[in-house]
């Protein structure tokens, strides 16, 4: 039975609330998560005391996003070696836990080597489990630093693409501080432009059906003192139309070797619009994304969710045990089948660059990511 309670924010002073953080009370070793399900209306901390509440709470998306995935699977190993679980098995069910997002499966690989090199080297039950969190630890905090470069290298790129700044950015599903050590990907670029008095404005696409724009993106926005708007996904082409859009920022959950990238479903929409108007469509993610393994977009496993984040208006939510729907608004009626594809794959030739916390990739083509990779490889 998978073993988390949620702890409130007594003195709602969320600033000081990360989206993940490793904790050690008497009780013992614990994983506390910033609940991102019931954001923006509470601000209410997930404490996960093993692996399978983790694979839970990844499930339901109360921590998400690429690079937070994989920290997040990094720490559940530490938690399962830290506790005394099933190392092995706890590795497998939280790699497998979400199939797109490839840091998720790196950095459960990356913290399992770690044990598994500390068994082998003769080390106790205490020792592995050491440099198992070390392993944690250390992904945390690259994944800050590699978020600041990534916001250099991004602001740099706009300046290149869009001389004399007040830029229109539009954005898609959340990608900041929320699913990051550091301030995030795409919006990390956009933090980084509005710190240095260039950005004009942030259009965040809600993100249907379970509104990481709105409820997550737009929350970062505001207290990040942004100029921001909202809008629903679809209204995306008027705006581009307009030409309100002068460029688009978004993350990416896996990026195959010939540059295809997978990212929330309404991604590829927006590349396609970018491209009829010519505004440049920037991919911001950390090498780690980059899966060498896997060879094109068609390769690429896109999770299927459930119906009823469709068939009900609903933020999300640990679903009632047994029950079919999600406990949400029904709007559509009873017994709908819906199509929900958490991701979509947008191909090479419509992304105008990668920016990486190695570098710039533009044009995007597989030997270009392949000398990042290398290149990453010998750091
Ligand atoms: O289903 P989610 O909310 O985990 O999807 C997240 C995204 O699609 C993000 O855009 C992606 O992980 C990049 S985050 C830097």
């Amino acid at each position: 039975m998978a073993d988390q309670y949620a702890r409130a924010d007594e003195d709602n002073q969320s600033a000081e609330m990360p989206a993940i953080r490793w904790e050690e009370p008497p009780e013992g070793p614990v994983l506390v998560l910033l609940d991102q399900r019931r954001l923006p209306a509470e601000e209410v901390e997930l404490v996960c005391t093993d692996a399978s509440a983790l694979v839970d709470a990844i499930r339901t998306l109360a921590v998400r996003g690429a690079p937070l995935l994989g920290i997040a699977g990094a720490y559940g190993v530490a938690l399962a070696a830290a506790r005394g679980f099933d190392v092995e098995e706890a590795a497998a069910a939280l790699a497998g836990a979400r199939p797109t997002a490839v840091n998720l499966a790196v950095g459960v690989r990356r913290a399992q080597a770690a044990y598994r090199a500390a068994v082998a080297g003769g080390g106790d039950r205490g020792q592995a489990a050491e440099a198992t969190l070390a392993a944690a630890r250390a992904l945390h905090q690259e994944d800050a630093a590699a978020s600041a470069r990534m916001a250099r290298h991004g602001l740099a790129l706009l300046e290149e693409l869009l001389p004399g700044g007040g830029h229109r950015v539009l954005t898609h599903c959340n990608t900041g501080a929320l699913v990051s050590g550091g301030e995030g990907t795409a919006f990390a670029v956009a933090l980084a432009a509005h710190r240095a008095g260039r950005l004009r404005r942030l259009w965040v696409d809600e993100t249907r059906p379970l509104l990481q724009g709105a409820r997550l993106t737009a929350y970062e926005a505001a207290r990040n003192g942004m100029a921001y708007t909202l809008l629903t996904d679809n209204a995306a082409g008027s705006l581009f139309a307009a030409g309100e859009v002068d460029a688009v920022l978004i993350g990416a959950d896996r990026i195959a070797a010939d540059g295809s990238v997978a990212n929330k479903v309404g991604s590829y929409p927006l590349a396609v619009l970018a491209r009829y108007h010519h505004v440049p469509f920037i991919v911001v993610a950390p090498v780690t994304t980059v899966d060498p393994g896997t060879p094109d977009g068609a390769s690429i496993e896109v999770e299927q969710r459930a119906g009823h984040e469709v068939t009900e208006v609903t933020a999300p939510r640990v679903p009632v045990a047994g029950a079919e729907a999600g406990g949400g608004i029904p709007v559509a009626p009873l017994g709908t089948q819906a199509y929900n594809p958490a991701f979509d794959v947008t191909p090479p030739e419509l992304v105008t660059a990668i920016v990486t916390e190695e570098g710039v990739v533009s044009p995007v083509t597989a030997d270009a990511l392949a000398a990042l990779c290398d290149r990453s490889r010998q750091v």
